[in-house]
């Protein structure tokens, strides 16, 4: 499966099948994990696989989720040193143990909120210098959506995006960018913009100029005092940068990274450009 279908087969699941994931899945998985280890801005990561069967019932007492996911055994749980993007590195790593998942067929969901972080960050031994942002269940997807599943996609409008005019833009931010007049990079904005976001917010905004594309958050009002160390809009962004990144090399529009700090409007926080290669 290509990484573009990967991303587009990708939708958050709360309810599990009991059906236990195979040892050579959960291998793969894990070897996956243990590869992937660092970001776009070089931050300094780290994965791990947690399995309920493997362990004693009384260490899986503490690693609940408020009962928004039904019947997950298996978790990816990761930690990142603290620093000033670390959040984006997060969100850009996690992002791709998600979408390998999603290739062997597994079921995940983004948990930045409803999980006991505290519980899941003493099973992992985290240091005073990390922080662990985000955690996703893995396995078979249900049939069926519990009540709790069908009221969390409903409340978030889970199954909507925000128009393109609304998160792309030409030259500057006053000005829409068309998907006719992106040409070949349409594809790639377009697996931004069907990426998964905190509670749907989609804060990315990218605007595009000459052989460049530049990512700017335009947060949205209170909804980062939530979690003071974990800017969960932060994370959205690097979930944004990994999308784009795989959907442009596999659409062949090769490029890299870079800070180049233009001025943002107002209300836009500027993150990173993708400078095409020529
Ligand atoms: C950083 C981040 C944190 C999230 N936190 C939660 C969470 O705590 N609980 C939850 O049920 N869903 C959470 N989600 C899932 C979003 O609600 C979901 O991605 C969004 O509604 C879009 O739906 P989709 O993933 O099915 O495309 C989170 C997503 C992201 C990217």
């Amino acid at each position: 499966m290509s990484n573009i279908e990967t991303m587009q087969r990708r939708r958050s699941c709360r309810t599990y099948d009991p059906r236990p994931v195979e040892p050579e899945k959960l291998a793969e998985l894990r070897d996956f994990l243990l590869s992937n280890h660092t970001g776009p801005f070089n931050g300094r990561l780290r994965f791990q696989l947690l399995a309920f069967d493997e362990m004693p019932a009384e260490e899986t007492r503490f690693l609940g989720t408020y009962g928004v996911i039904r019947g997950a055994r298996c978790f990816i749980l990761g930690a990142v040193g603290r620093g000033p993007q670390a959040m984006e590195d997060y969100g850009y790593a996690m992002e791709r143990n998600i979408l390998k998942a999603t290739e062997l067929g597994l079921g995940t969901c983004w948990l930045g909120g409803t999980f006991r972080r505290s519980g899941f960050a003493k099973r992992f031994n985290l240091s005073e210098d990390e922080l662990l942002p985000a955690i996703t269940p893995v396995g078979y997807p249900g049939e069926r959506r519990s009540a709790t599943e069908r009221f969390f996609r409903f409340s978030a409008g889970s199954d909507q995006r925000k128009a393109w005019d609304e998160l792309f833009y030409d030259r500057d931010a006053a000005t829409p960018l068309s998907r006719e007049s992106a040409g070949p990079c349409a594809k790639a904005l377009e697996c931004v913009r069907i990426g998964p976001s905190a509670s749907n917010k989609q804060p990315w905004r990218i605007v595009r100029t000459e052989g460049a594309f530049h990512f700017y958050l335009c947060k949205t009002p209170l909804y980062d005092t939530f979690f003071k160390d974990i800017p969960l809009q932060n994370i959205d962004m690097g979930i944004a940068m990994c999308h784009f990144e795989l959907a442009s090399l596999e659409i062949g529009q090769a490029g890299a990274w870079t800070v180049a700090p233009t001025i943002p409007p107002e209300d836009w926080e500027y993150i990173a450009s993708w400078v095409a290669r020529r």
